[in-house]
Formats: structure tokens, sequence, C-alpha cells
């Protein structure tokens, strides 16, 4: 069948109100987008299928207090705390990182890949992950990396929102929103999983804290294999030690050194097949640039590109793919002076 012959049948039967024939349609749609490759599509499909018999279930006339009024109010709730839920098309090759680090992380999609295999011999599956160091160094990259590469559905947790929203509530809320998440098996990532410590600082009851990071310890125990948890943090001195100690892998995305600037580079320039207009220059100004983050150096990068590009057409110069090393300089060095500023 060709995607026409299933875009045919979907709106006949849409069309006709047949359900039954509907999702069977869909779900022929989604084997077929999946040997095809085009994962993200299948797995978006998967999940409003998912969501769509989920409300159907919970929609009607329902009784207050009723199971049913529970789920759609709960719904509702656990939305408020989700900033996204995404697919992702990042892969390894788009993250610089150590070899160690690399290695780390694709163990762990290889673990994931082969759980069965792990399963038969009782062996445990990782799947709890943090990820901690310096801001713009790819923790936030490296997670959407992770659920490309495992072609998952991801949610991006909220924390702050949680932590902060309902004093009092955090622990019910986040037990919540893990139901949701393993009953639809999507990766859990908690971005700013420091957020926890500001507990501490909302509430006069210390007991407060304890307690919620009693819930995290129990969901994290009591999280079935096959489910994800991501945490990111740049401040992992805040997060409580005990926490910590569950994850099972504790990967620390560092700032580059001269050759991971090289690959970040090469990676930013390909596709418009970029060169510096002094070879010299730029190797002197990679070396400027050790103690900025990925992120700044890839922007100073960017907007030198553009200033160039520009400065072209300006001076009515034909425009070439080069960069100028003197703007690019200035840029890095304006950069490095903001940083010891903060
Ligand atoms: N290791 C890396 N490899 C390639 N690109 C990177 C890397 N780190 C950062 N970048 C670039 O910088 C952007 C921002 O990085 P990212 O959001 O992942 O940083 P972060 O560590 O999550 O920072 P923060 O702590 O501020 O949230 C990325 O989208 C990417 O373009
Ligand atoms: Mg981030």
């Amino acid at each position: 069948m060709t995607q026409f012959d299933f875009i045919r049948d979907i709106a006949k039967y849409g069309l006709e109100n047949d359900q039954e024939r509907l999702l069977f349609a869909l779900s022929e749609l989604i084997d077929h987008s999946k040997k095809s490759k085009k994962i993200n599509f299948a797995l978006q499909l998967q999940s409003l299928i998912k969501e769509s018999i989920r409300q159907q279930q919970n929609s009607g006339l329902v009784k207050v207090g009723s199971n049913k009024h529970i789920l759609r109010e709960e719904d509702r709730e656990i939305n408020e705390f989700i900033i996204e839920k995404l697919t992702s098309d990042y892969k390894f090759s788009n993250l610089v990182c150590s070899t160690d680090v690399r290695e780390n992380l694709e163990f762990f999609v290889k673990e994931h890949k082969s759980i069965n295999i792990l399963k038969q011999f009782d062996l445990p599956i990782s799947n709890k992950i943090l990820l901690h160091g310096p801001s713009g160094c790819g923790k936030t990259l490296a997670a959407y990396v992770l659920a490309g590469e495992l072609e998952k559905m991801m949610v991006v947790v909220n924390l702050g929102a949680i932590v902060s929203s309902k004093l009092g509530e955090t622990s019910k809320n986040l037990a919540k929103l893990f139901r949701k998440a393993t009953t639809e098996n999507t990766i859990i990532f908690i971005d700013e999983f420091d957020s926890l410590g500001k507990i501490r600082d909302y509430s006069q009851d210390h007991g407060e804290m304890k307690r919620v990071v009693n819930t995290i310890l129990q969901l994290f125990d009591y999280l079935p294999q096959e489910n994800l948890v991501i945490a990111a943090t740049n401040q992992k001195e805040m997060i409580d030690e005990a926490l910590v100690r569950r994850f099972d892998a504790i990967i620390k995305l560092e700032l580059p050194n001269e050759s991971q600037i090289k690959e970040l580079i090469a990676l930013t320039l390909k596709k418009g097949n970029f060169k510096f207009d002094n070879t010299r220059n730029s190797q002197k100004i990679i070396k400027s640039s050790l103690g900025l983050s990925y992120f700044s150096i890839q922007k100073t990068l960017i907007t030198a590109l553009k200033r160039t590009l520009l400065s072209y057409a300006e001076n009515l110069r034909p425009i070439t793919a080069t960069i100028s090393t003197g703007i690019w300089q200035e840029l890095v060095t304006e950069e490095k002076k903001n940083l010891i500023r903060s």
C-alpha cells in the first residue's frame, strides 16, 4: 500500500464514523511508517491515538468524585507541569563530547535496545540518568539525542512549576506525572532538577523537602525497567545525596577543549561549506575561546558568519562563503569579558 492508500482509507472510515476500521487503518499506517523509517511520525500518531482513547474513556457526563472525574482532573493538572511533549531527530552525530561521555551514552541506548536479552538473564537495566555540568555544554541537547536515538516520545517536565505551584502537593503531582508517563511509555525529562532544592527556600516546613525526596526515591525505585528518566542540572551539589545515588548513570558534560571546539566548528559550518579568511588567526581564536561553553562559541561563530555575509552585501562585494576572523575575534573577546563579569 502507498501513503495515498492509507490516506484514502483513513478519510473514508473517518467520514463514515467507523471507529474500529479507522483505528485499524491508523495502526497499519503506523507500521508502514516505522518500516519506512519515519519513526517520529509513527510515534506522534501513536501518541495521538493513545491520548484520544484516553479522552474518550474519560468523556461524557461524569459524577464529581467518581474515578472518571478524578482521571480527567488529573490530566488537566499534569498538563500544567509538562513543558513539551516531543519526538526528536537528534542523533549522536549532533553532540560533541569526550569519548568517555559518548561511550556511556551509547551504552545506555544499547542497553535499552537490547532490553529483552538482559531481562532473560534477570539483569537490572539502567533507566535513570543524571546529566550535569556547566550551562551551555549540551545537557538538554544530550537528552534530545537520547530520545532521538531511542526513538521514543519524551515529556519535558517543568519541575520548577511542580515545586512552586502548590506547596505541599509536590509529592502528589510528581506521582501523577510518573503514572501518566509510565502508561504512555514516554521518557521523562526533568530539566533543572536542582529546583528541588528550592523547596528549602519556599517552605517553612522542613519536613516537606524530606517528603518530596522520599517520594522521588520511591518513584525511582518502582519505575518499570522499560521507562526512562533523564534529569539535568548545572548545580548537582544542590541535590540530595541519596537522590544522586539512585541514578544508574551520572554523566558530566564539560566545557570543550581545543579539539572539541574544532569539532563544534566543523559541525556548525557543515551545511554552508564556510571557511575562515585566515587559518592562522582562526587557530588563535580557537585557543582564546577556551573557557567558553559550546553554546557561547557556537553563538559567536554564527553571529560572525552572518555579519561577514551582510558586510559583503553592504559593500557590494561578491558574496563568498568565508568568515571574517576579525569579527569573530571581537565577539569572542566580548563573550569572555561577559563571562568574567558574571
Ligand atoms: N556538546 C555540544 N555539542 C554540540 N552542540 C552543543 C553542545 N553543547 C551545547 N551545544 C549547542 O548549544 C545549545 C544549547 O545547549 P544546551 O541547551 O544543551 O545546554 P545545557 O547544558 O542544557 O545548558 P543549561 O544548563 O543552560 O540548560 C545546543 O542546542 C547546541 O546548539
Ligand atoms: Mg538545559
